[in-house]
C-alpha cells in the first residue's frame, strides 16, 4: 500500500459502529472488500465519527466500536493485506473535512436522502453533523486518491456527490483528487428486512427478527429466516411481486456465489419452507468461522490496539500527503 509506484487500484471503504455488523453490511461491502484485499491497496476503517451524528451512551459505543473492529478481522480482513483503522485516529479526515466544507453548497447535502430520513427519525436532533455527513465520507475517500468505493447501493448518492465535490476541487485548484467510483455488487447491493422485505435490512432495525447479525448463532439465524415474511403463491423466483423470495434469493445467491437463475433452478418445486432452511442454513454455515473467530479476537485488546495502531499510523501517513497538496493548492501557507 505505501509503495505509491505500484499500479494496483486504492479501493476504501468503512461501517458505522452501531449494532453489530449485519448480513446485509456483509453482503453489501465486507464480502467484497475481503476478496478485493487480495487485488487493490485496500483502506478499510471503522466510521466512528460518522456514528456521532446520533446520540450515543458513551461507554457502549466504545465497546461496539471494538467490537466491529474484531468483527472486520473476523471477516478476513487481513492486516497484511489491508490497512485497517478506527477513522478517529485519523485527524487527518477531518480536518480535509472543512475544507471541503468551503467547497461544497448546503443545498447539496440537505437534498441528500439519507439526511432527509435520519432527520425525520431523530427530528429532536438535527444536528450540523447530520447534514455535514457526506462531506466526511468524501474526506474519507479522496485523502486517500480512491478509485473504487465497494458499497451497498444506499450510499450511491454519497459517493455521486463525493465524485462532484472532488471534480468541483479539480477544475478550481487544478489536479489534485482521484475521482472514485462505486464498486456495487449485482446481488447483494441492497438485503432487506426479513420482516418487511420492502425495507433495506438495518443495524438499528429494534425488530430482532428483522436482521441477521455476523455473530448470530446457528440456532438464532436459522429461527430468523424460519421466520421470514415471504409472499403469497409457492413459485421460488425473483419477480416485483414478490419481494419476500426475491430477497431470500438474493441472499443466497451473494453467500453462495451463485447466479439467481442457478438459484432458481435448484429450488424449482421445493415449497417456502424448505426454501427458507435452506437459505438460514446457508447463511449460518457462513458465519460460523466468523462468530468463532469474533469470540477469541475480542479477548484479546492487547492485539486489536497494535493492530489498530498500525493501521492509524500507516493511514495518516497516506493521508497526510493529500492534505499536505490540499492546503498548498488552497492557498494556505505552509513554512
Ligand atoms: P453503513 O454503516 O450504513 O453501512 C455499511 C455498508 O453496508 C452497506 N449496507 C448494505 N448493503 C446491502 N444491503 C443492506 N441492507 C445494507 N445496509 C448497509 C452500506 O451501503 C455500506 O456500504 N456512510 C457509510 C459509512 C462510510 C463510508 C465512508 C463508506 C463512512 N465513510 C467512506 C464508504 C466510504 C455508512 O453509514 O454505511
Amino acid at each position: 500500500m505505501e509503495n505509491t509506484t505500484d499500479n494496483k487500484k486504492t479501493v476504501l471503504s468503512g461501517i458505522q459502529p452501531t449494532g453489530t455488523i449485519t448480513l446485509g453490511n456483509y453482503l453489501g461491502a465486507v464480502q467484497n472488500w475481503q476478496r478485493m484485499q487480495e487485488d487493490f491497496n485496500s483502506v478499510f476503517f471503522i466510521a466512528d465519527l460518522h456514528a456521532l451524528t446520533v446520540r450515543r451512551e458513551p461507554a457502549e459505543f466504545r465497546q461496539t466500536s471494538l467490537d466491529f473492529f474484531a468483527q472486520y478481522l473476523a471477516c478476513g480482513l487481513d492486516p497484511e493485506k489491508c490497512i485497517l483503522y478506527f477513522q478517529s485516529h485519523v485527524r487527518q479526515h477531518a480536518e480535509l473535512q472543512w475544507i471541503l466544507n468551503c467547497n461544497t453548497y448546503v443545498g447539496e447535502t440537505s437534498r441528500m436522502t439519507q439526511f432527509k430520513d435520519k432527520s425525520a427519525k431523530h427530528a429532536d436532533n438535527i444536528n450540523m453533523g447530520l447534514m455535514d455527513y457526506p462531506v466526511l465520507m468524501a474526506a474519507d475517500i479522496l485523502l486517500y486518491q480512491t478509485d473504487l468505493v465497494p458499497v451497498g447501493i444506499d450510499q450511491k448518492q454519497h459517493l455521486e456527490l463525493t465524485r462532484d465535490i472532488a471534480i468541483r476541487f479539480n477544475n478550481r485548484y487544478g489536479e489534485t483528487f482521484t475521482v472514485p467510483e462505486a464498486y456495487i455488487p449485482k446481488e447483494g447491493a441492497k438485503i432487506c428486512s426479513l420482516q418487511d422485505p420492502t425495507a433495506k435490512m438495518s443495524k438499528s432495525d429494534p425488530d430482532q427478527n428483522a436482521s441477521v447479525s455476523i455473530v448470530d448463532d446457528e440456532a438464532t439465524i436459522v429461527r430468523k429466516f424460519k421466520r421470514a415474511v415471504t409472499d403469497s403463491g409457492n413459485e421460488i423466483c425473483v419477480r416485483e411481486d414478490k419481494p419476500g423470495i426475491t430477497n431470500l434469493i438474493n441472499i443466497y445467491s451473494a453467500i453462495e456465489h451463485k447466479a439467481v437463475s442457478e438459484v432458481e433452478t435448484e429450488f424449482v418445486g421445493q415449497g417456502y419452507g424448505s426454501f427458507k432452511i435452506a437459505v438460514g442454513e446457508a447463511v449460518a454455515a457462513a458465519f460460523k468461522p466468523v462468530r468463532e473467530a469474533y469470540h477469541t479476537l475480542i479477548k484479546d485488546k492487547g492485539q486489536l490496539s497494535a493492530i489498530a495502531k498500525n493501521g492509524a499510523e500507516r493511514a495518516a501517513s497516506l493521508a497526510e500527503k493529500t492534505l499536505r497538496k490540499v492546503k498548498k493548492r488552497v492557498g494556505l501557507v505552509a513554512f
